[in-house]
């Protein structure tokens, strides 16, 4: 049988706010049926309206204690990356099993992380990132971060509408015609072209910029106006068809074509990214001081370091009259589509790597090269060694 001998946890997710959970019970019925022992923490499907009942009806049993779960299982799936337990005053990479397998987000790259992976290479944990999955056609299936930049994208212009101090279409009102909002919204990947057809359906103007022409052509076919920043294909383009990081050249030139249509902008919603590496800074100070009292500044990069030098993780807060939003689980507030797209990919992953009851760790596999981040007491991944070496 496919799981055979495994014991899959699933326990509750502590970041503030986090309502995901890593597995339904239609998933957890799957890995059972696959022959799997699944444990369930008490409570972690409860803010996606999953509650413990339907977890057991499908075989899986209820773990009251977080830290007796931890040490039974071989594989954990989790929605965020390990951070500290305040309530059991201990890290997450400190409960796992030695030489357990962790399958998460992970987003090695980013060096706030770079704590967590250490302690699990130490203690022989084997970390696979859910981030790393590569947009290839036979790793559709399993791309949990398509899934959630799709929920983020669409859910950043509604905390761009909750935080900005004006309509966002053209309002024909008592006091005349109120202009519609100007969105600027930086990366047209998945996240990005759903925050502009969001934005479009709420009757924003919106302008967009990327360095790949595809991306770009995609966006104006939502409608959007993309501005000119034509940075060689060769440059902008890497292997597959993802973005490349530029030189700090290109960087500052990119700014500088960005300042004028930051301050122009209501709302700025925030996604370039280049796949496995640190997030490109793309908008600075002196560019958020130029924008109009009232407006906002979305920064769904964040994950990943932030497109913006002034967003501070996992807050939201005011300076010089601009809310910039550093929210790091907006899929969180959807939480049964999102724990739904979560849960049906990484089980996809999940079955593609174990096979009777064995896991697969062969990086010669593309999908796995990339996504193996921490294997046999060592960080192995490339995009995380080098972020590491930038930022020691
Ligand atoms: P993606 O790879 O589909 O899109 C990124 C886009 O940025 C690409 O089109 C790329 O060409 C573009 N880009 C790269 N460098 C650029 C530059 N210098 N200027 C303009 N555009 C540039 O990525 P996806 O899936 O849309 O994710 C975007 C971000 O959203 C990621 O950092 C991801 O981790 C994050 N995310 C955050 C969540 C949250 O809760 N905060 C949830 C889900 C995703």
């Amino acid at each position: 049988m496919q799981f055979q001998d495994l014991t899959i946890g699933i326990p509750r997710e502590i970041l503030k706010n986090e309502k995901r959970v890593a597995a339904t019970p239609e998933t957890a019925g799957k890995m059972t049926a696959g022959g799997a022992r699944v444990l369930v923490e008490t409570g972690a499907g409860n803010n996606a309206f999953i509650s413990d009942e339907e977890y057991r009806e499908k075989g899986a049993e209820i773990c009251t204690d977080s830290r007796e779960m931890y040490q039974q299982c071989h594989i954990i799936l989790k929605v965020k990356e390990p951070r500290y337990n305040e309530e059991l005053q201990k890290h997450e990479a400190e409960l796992f099993p030695e030489n357990g397998t962790l399958i998460s987000f992970l987003h090695p790259a980013n060096p706030v992380n770079h704590e967590s992976l250490k302690i699990m290479a130490q203690r022989g944990i084997t970390g696979f990132t859910l981030d790393g999955i590569p947009r290839i056609s036979r790793a559709q299936h399993m791309d949990t971060l398509t899934a959630m930049s799709t929920v983020a994208g669409y859910k950043s212009v509604f905390f761009a509408a909750n935080n900005l101090g004006r309509f966002i279409p053209m309002m024909p009102t008592s006091s005349g015609i109120i202009k519609p909002a100007q969105f600027l919204i930086v990366g047209s990947g998945v996240a990005g072209l759903q925050a502009i057809a969001n934005a479009k359906r709420l009757g924003a103007k919106v302008k967009t910029i990327d360095i790949r022409p595809e991306a770009n052509e995609q966006a104006r076919s939502l409608g959007a106006e993309v501005i000119e920043f034509n940075v060689p294909k060769e440059l902008a383009v890497g292997e597959g068809g993802y973005a490349r990081r530029l030189t700090e050249e290109w960087y500052e030139r990119e700014r500088q074509v960005l300042s004028h249509h930051v301050a122009q902008s209501d709302v700025v919603i925030l996604t370039a990214l280049i796949p496995g590496e640190v997030a490109p800074r793309l908008v600075d100070e002196e560019m958020v001081k130029s924008m109009k009292k009232g407006s906002t500044i979305i920064d769904v990069a964040v994950d990943q370091g932030g497109n913006c030098s002034l967003t501070h993780p996992g807050e939201e807060y005011r300076w010089n009259g601009i809310t910039i939003s550093g929210i790091l689980n907006m899929p969180a507030t959807l939480p049964i589509d999102a724990t739904k797209m979560f849960s049906d990919s990484t089980f996809n992953f999940l079955s593609y790597l174990v096979k009777n009851g064995n896991i697969n760790h062969d990086t010669t596999d593309e999908i796995i090269h990339s996504t193996l981040v921490t294997h046999e007491n060592r960080i192995i991944h490339e995009g995380t060694l080098k972020s590491m070496e930038k930022y020691k």
